[in-house]
């Protein structure tokens, strides 16, 4: 069933890359086609006064119209409303000055980076007319832009939204070829942060230095000293086993004392920028949920990046996650245990997991749940985790990664063998399924509190009150 059903995903995939790289090239001005496509009387080097685009560079949206100018994208903005109306959502000055990183806004800059901010710009217009009165009301609506990647507007009457930044000043500007809608942030699309992401691991690992050698102290499983001389980038000497924080405990794991070695990585910000992603990108909020509010996963899991380790998020889908009983979750500690059985202590790509697999035909992984391993085998031109019923496929292959951590879309929670029997024999009927219906948001979490509630935890967990 799995295999009609899922067979044909990578092909598919591959199609909307190729589909979504060619969008990026045709909306850029340096691409020849683009240019002689565009139909004759456009890009004239003539624009009306009256024109959204003079509004724009005239606005008090400086800093935007500054960028635009950086990016060179005059001269496509121009075609693109000679051709159609256009929608653009302006973040406030203050997005880009006070609220951006730094170090963001310099990779933004940078003349090498051109593309990324011309992909970031394009990604704020969408070429045609929404003015607040066509806003969507009941379902959030997806709307292409001038950069590969979607944006989607939800919301109310009185409260707008376009992906994650709220509309603050809709309608801002209205001219007769289009709209600015004021926006509280910029937006990011998801392939200029991984960009980003990707540049900025490959500095801070050329950034290290090597340091001294690792001695470990037979009684704390600590080191004693500082590492020794080892190659950039290279794993620490403990396996990570000893890094982690004792025991799967629903406290907050320990604050780095000054013990725990150097710090190599920034890990707290990496997982930041992956749960950033896993939430831009849509169908992980549960995931992202469990990690950052009803457990300490994500702090333990920077520190773990900080100290040097690699990890690989096996990441079920809320799909997978609406399909959690109240039986599973309902021991303490379960959801770290479910979410340890997960991370592969191993910086593991789509395509790495998929060579081994077609090469060995099975392969086992190490997870941070030990001593369980989950096993890998090639199913379907895919990847297949775990076996039988409680098997799950590489469903969204490279979500996320920057060469220390990877997220890898799966579409069933896995379950270390042992403990699927149970669950497996149990007549499904019995089991009390959390909500069959359509998955929603937090619906874990909630379930969660009333589990730390019942235990006298709840006090811990701020999202719980
Ligand atoms: C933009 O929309 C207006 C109506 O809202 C329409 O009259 C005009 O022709 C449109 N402009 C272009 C270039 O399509
Ligand atoms: C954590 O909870 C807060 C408050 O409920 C919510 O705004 C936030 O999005 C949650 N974080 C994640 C990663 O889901």
């Amino acid at each position: 069933m799995y295999s009609q059903i899922y067979g044909g995903a990578p092909t598919i995939l591959s199609l909307v890359l190729l589909i979504s790289a060619a969008g990026v090239s045709s909306a850029l001005p340096e691409n020849p086609v683009s240019r002689s496509t565009l139909p004759s009387g456009s890009g004239s080097g003539q624009i009306n006064s009256n024109s959204v685009l003079v509004a724009l560079l005239d606005s008090h949206y400086t800093e935007l119209a500054e960028l635009v100018e950086k990016a060179l994208l005059l001269q496509t903005l121009e075609d693109a409303v000679g051709r159609h109306n256009v929608t653009i959502f302006a973040p406030r000055n203050e997005a880009l000055e006070r609220d951006l990183d730094p170090e963001f806004k310099r990779f933004l800059l940078e003349p090498r980076n051109l593309k990324s901010l011309q992909t970031l710009i394009l990604f704020h217009v969408i070429p045609t007319r929404i003015g607040s009165d066509s806003w969507p009301t009941s379902e959030p609506a997806r709307h292409r832009t001038l950069a590969a990647d979607p944006l989607h507007l939800s919301g109310s009457r009185e409260a707008k939204r376009v992906d994650l930044a709220a509309v603050v000043h809709p309608d801002s500007v209205v001219r007769p070829d289009g709209v600015i809608h004021g926006i509280e942030r910029l937006l990011v699309p998801r392939s200029v942060q991984e960009d980003f992401n990707r540049r900025r691991s490959l500095a801070s690992i050329s950034a290290i230095l090597p340091t001294g050698a690792p001695e470990v102290d037979p009684r704390t499983h600590r080191l004693k000293k500082p590492a020794p001389p080892a190659p950039a980038g290279s794993p620490p000497a403990l396996p990570i086993y000893d890094a982690m924080a004792p025991g799967p405990s629903l406290a907050p794991a320990p604050a780095p004392g000054p013990g725990s070695g150097k710090h190599w990585f920034d890990g707290e910000s990496q997982v930041k920028d992956f749960i950033q992603t896993l939430l831009l990108y849509g169908g992980y909020n549960e995931l992202a949920d469990i990690l950052v509010n009803l457990t300490s996963l994500a702090t333990e899991m920077g520190r773990l990046v900080s100290e040097g380790y690699v990890l690989t998020v096996l990441a079920p889908n809320d799909d997978a996650m609406a399909k959690l009983t109240a039986d599973q979750l309902s021991e303490p500690g379960a959801p770290e245990q479910i979410v340890y059985y997960h991370l592969v202590p191993e910086y593991q790509t789509e395509e790495s997991m998929y060579n081994a697999v077609r090469r060995f035909g099975k392969v086992r992984y190490d997870t941070l749940r030990l001593p369980h391993k989950v096993v890998a085998r090639e199913a379907d031109g895919s990847v297949k985790f775990g076996q039988g019923e409680g098997s799950a496929y590489l469903f969204d292959p490279d979500i996320y990664t920057d060469g220390r951590i990877s997220v890898q879309g799966i579409d069933a929670v896995l379950f270390p063998p042992e403990e699927e029997t149970p669950a497996a024999v149990a007549p499904t009927a019995a089991r009390k399924t959390v909500k069959a219906a359509k998955p929603r948001r937090g619906k874990l979490l909630e379930l969660g509190c009333q589990m730390l509630g019942a235990f006298g935890q709840r006090a811990h967990f701020t999202t719980c009150q």
